[in-house]
């Protein structure tokens, strides 16, 4: 496995030409690094499924390099939809549409629908537009676990499973895509991630925070997902922290010592925007180390906030699940 330098347009080359040839690249995006490959061929897409021991029914996110090309992957595109994609294309929304015949059911999962985003990553644009083609990718790591924000994570984390990483140095987001819906020009919100509802709101008043009926669950939305393999605890303050054989991961600056090992702070001064783009490299830092559980300190739910609390309330479902 190799990793190249992503800004270097003979990296991009090499990249297109393992696409080309049905291999998987993992790549960066503003958000966090993913595993793509060529969206319009399945045997290219199987072997993202095997790389990461993805269940079969969780469908992925196909990438575009230009606007226009959502009408050869999408039927119709409703008008608030279209509003949301002025505002926020390229970046970190991901659209669910009515799929055209061209994508594979893989890609989809057997849904008549496909989530398409268009990423702000300049290494993830040229590698688009130099492969000429759609991209499909979910996060860069094993299915259930944080989503890597660095080369570096993408390594470490399915070792030698592909060809290619190339490295675009840190995701500048940290926290996955949002993705919404839409039905009858109301939008639905899937998954909370780094286009805030606020920042939504700016643009529609049409915002529902759960879905409709009938839309199909996502494997974003289970329980367990997003978590670390250490069991997590949320808690208000530092003089929860019972346990010294821990880590904890705190907001911002503690106001007391906090009693466990290893601490990380998010962000010193509480910056919202730093503390997300530290959030899975800490988390997964502190996985790493020798501890019976991680404490994580309530995050403030304001903007990109929401997606950080939605990741460690999943984490410390899993936890309540193993000690009860
Ligand atoms: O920021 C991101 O979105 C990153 C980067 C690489 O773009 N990608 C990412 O992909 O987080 P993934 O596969 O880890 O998460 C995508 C989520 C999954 O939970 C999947 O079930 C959901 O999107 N999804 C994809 N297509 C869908 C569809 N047609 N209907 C409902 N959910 C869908
Ligand atoms: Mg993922």
């Amino acid at each position: 496995m190799q990793i190249l330098n992503g800004y270097e347009h003979s990296a991009i080359k090499i990249a297109v030409q393992l696409l080309n040839k049905g291999h998987i690249v993992a790549f960066p995006t503003e958000t966090v690094y993913g595993l793509g490959a060529d969206a319009l061929n399945p045997y290219a897409v199987a072997k993202i499924f095997e790389a990461k021991k993805r269940p079969r029914f969780d469908p992925l996110i196909v990438h575009i390099g230009e606007r226009d090309w959502i009408f050869d992957l999408a039927e119709h595109i409703p008008h608030e939809i279209e509003k949301l994609i002025d505002a926020f294309w390229p970046g970190p929304l991901t659209i669910i549409l009515k799929k055209k015949e061209i994508v594979p059911d893989i890609v989809t999962a057997g849904l008549q629908t496909v989530g398409i985003r268009m990423p702000s990553h300049p290494v993830a644009l040229d590698l688009l537009r130099e492969f000429k083609k759609p991209i499909a990718a979910p996060s860069a790591n094993p299915f259930g676990y944080m989503s890597p924000t660095k080369a570096d994570h993408v390594a470490r984390m399915l070792k030698n499973k592909f060809p290619l990483i190339l490295d675009g140095g840190n995701s500048v987001f940290g926290i996955e895509s949002t993705i919404i819906s839409s039905k009858a020009d109301e939008i639905y919100i899937h998954r909370h991630g780094a286009t805030s509802i606020e920042d939504l709101s700016r643009i529609t008043k049409h915002i529902h925070e759960k879905k409709h009926n009938g839309t199909c669950e996502s494997p974003g939305e289970l329980p367990y997902h997003y978590a670390p393999i250490k069991p997590l605890k949320i808690i208000n303050s530092v003089n929860e922290i019972a346990c010294e054989q821990s880590s904890f991961l705190a907001y911002s600056r503690p106001q007391s010592i906090p009693k466990s090992r290893y601490v990380k702070i998010l962000s010193e001064e509480g910056d919202i925007m730093e503390a997300a783009a530290n959030f899975f490299s800490y988390l997964i830092d502190l996985d790493h180390e020798d501890v019976e559980i991680i404490y994580a300190e309530n995050i403030p739910e304001i903007g990109i906030g929401k997606a950080m609390m939605d990741r460690l309330k999943k984490a410390s479902k899993k936890y309540k699940h193993i000690t009860h």
